[in-house]
């Protein structure tokens, strides 16, 4: 166990363990080696987790082998394919700090100076966002997280909201009310909305599909006429989630006019900016979150857009009174009677890792105008990638420039099947990863760029890569 006995030792195991992984960041060449399952299972199922080797440095030569000879390297320049960012060395640190300490940051006698941080962190990115004096928060696993505990706040306030109205003759109970809330998202919205949806008792039909312009953006004026056909129905618009920057499109929908269509109806507002909260420190493309301001609650993911290590996210709400829909005194943890700050009372987790300390290092050591300007880049590359397949035959855009860093395209004349096979044929060869999804009925693949350090030249690199794959697999059918 790490402690004062073994404090040498630590020492010596973690210069070890950064010493073979540096090496291994100076070898790396190629995103990934793109086994199949069935190629990495058999070594995995071999081990026998009840005869240990007795050795740290046998057990990570195995780990060696076993996970760190085929990860995937988000790092790499030409690793363009998911939402996955490159780790800014000053949160890496921080990570080593925090799994050392082992801080809990549930109550203040758990994490002290931790929980002040966390505090100092949710205010700024309040302050960033314009949620005014009450704003509050507290960081989550991630932006699945984030929405679920969004969407439990709106939907517990539309029940109260709901039983205070009710003036029948007998009382409405929150069980009845449950069924008639629903909530309001475009169809590009992340599937976390649908599936918070089904876990807080609503069910995945009580999510309203607001149709998108063809720059997939919720169109306000279709969600205006939703939310007026549910009070028609008798039904509770319980929330509108706009997403800043969706995962495939990086598309903004429209904060402003939603803002007000949403306080028009008494609807909470939620915006998903776990991508788009790059755009909090960025110097030139700041403007596309206007409105944001206007939420209820805001999704961000460290973890995407400043460069963070997984996990590393964040939900704000505008009203710090909501956080009470997940308060629950325990005389064993955080009584009520308790003089402390203790962050345990707005969260779903109970026991939660310290993660504010790697942005806290972060905005230290490089200050925010240093990530935006690296979201900035990454938002620039992604125009110039769309116009370098826009004017390329053998290839056609699938969908116009996105708002962030996302590219959109087909390899001219292929089929699904086709871009199914040049997609693998890439990721095998290690030349290349990108990411494929379907727009309008057909698969398309994307490029989600995220790493400041990838050039033209490295998308093109891939890119050439493809069209060769792509004519093979079309020669082979
Ligand atoms: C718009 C959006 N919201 C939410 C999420 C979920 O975030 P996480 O993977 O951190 O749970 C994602 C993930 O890609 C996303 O793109």
């Amino acid at each position: 166990m790490l402690g004062r006995d073994t404090a040498a030792a630590y020492r010596g195991l973690i210069a070890d363990v950064a010493g073979r992984l540096s090496e291994r960041f100076a070898a790396v060449e190629r995103p990934w080696t793109g086994p199949a399952p069935a190629d990495l299972a058999p070594a995995v199922a071999a081990v026998d987790l009840d005869r240990p080797l007795r050795s740290f440095e046998a057990a990570f030569d195995e780990v060696g082998e076993l996970y760190l000879d085929d990860a995937v390297w988000f790092h790499h320049p030409r690793y363009l394919a998911h939402l996955n960012c490159p780790v800014a060395l000053p949160a890496v640190a921080a990570e080593a700090v925090l799994a050392a300490v082992n801080t809990s940051v549930d109550t203040w006698d758990q994490s002290a100076g931790g929980t002040l941080i966390e505090r100092r962190l949710v205010e700024w990115t309040a302050e960033r966002i314009g949620l005014g004096p009450d704003a509050d928060g507290v960081f989550t696993s991630g932006g699945t997280q984030s929405n679920l505990q969004a969407l439990l706040l709106a939907r517990d306030e539309a029940v109260e909201r709901a039983l205070l109205k009710h003036e029948g003759d007998v009382p409405l109970r929150g069980v009845e009310v449950l069924p008639r809330l629903r909530v309001f998202a475009s169809p590009h919205s992340h599937f976390s909305v649908v599936k918070a949806a089904r876990l807080l008792g609503l069910g995945e039909d009580a999510v309203i599909t607001v149709p998108a312009d063809d720059w997939f953006r919720m169109h306000p004026a279709a969600l205006d006429a939703a939310l007026e056909t549910c009070r028609e129905q008798g039904l509770i618009p319980a929330a509108v989630v706009a997403t800043a920057g969706t995962t495939d499109f990086g598309s903004v929908d429209p904060l402003g006019p939603i803002g007000e269509i949403a306080a028009a109806h008494g609807v909470w507002l939620h915006v998903d900016a776990a991508y788009g909260c790059g755009l909090l420190v960025s110097a030139e493309h700041r403007g596309l979150l206007k409105g944001i301001e206007r939420a209820d609650s805001v999704t961000v993911d460290y973890h995407k857009a400043f460069f963070q290590p997984v996990s590393s996210s964040a939900l704000l709400v505008r009203d710090r009174a909501a956080l009470r829909h997940v308060t629950h005194h325990a005389d064993y943890l955080n009584p009520a009677e308790g003089a402390v700050p203790n962050q345990v009372d707005k969260s779903l987790q109970t026991t939660r890792r310290f993660d504010a300390l790697k942005l806290w290092l972060t905005l230290r050591t490089l200050g925010p105008d240093a990530i935006g300007s690296m979201f900035d880049r990454v938002c620039d590359l992604a125009d110039r990638a769309w116009d370098w397949i826009a004017s390329d035959p053998r290839f056609e855009v699938a969908a116009p420039p996105s708002q962030l860093s996302t590219v959109l395209f087909r390899l001219a004349g292929a089929d699904d099947e086709g871009h199914r096979k040049a997609r693998e044929a890439l990721a095998a060869s290690g030349e290349g990863m990108v990411a494929a999804t379907r727009v309008e009925g057909r698969i398309a693949l994307k490029l989600t760029l995220l790493n400041p350090e990838t050039a033209l030249g490295d998308i093109v690199r891939v890119l050439e890569a493809l069209a060769r794959h792509g004519k093979t697999a079309r020669e082979e059918s």
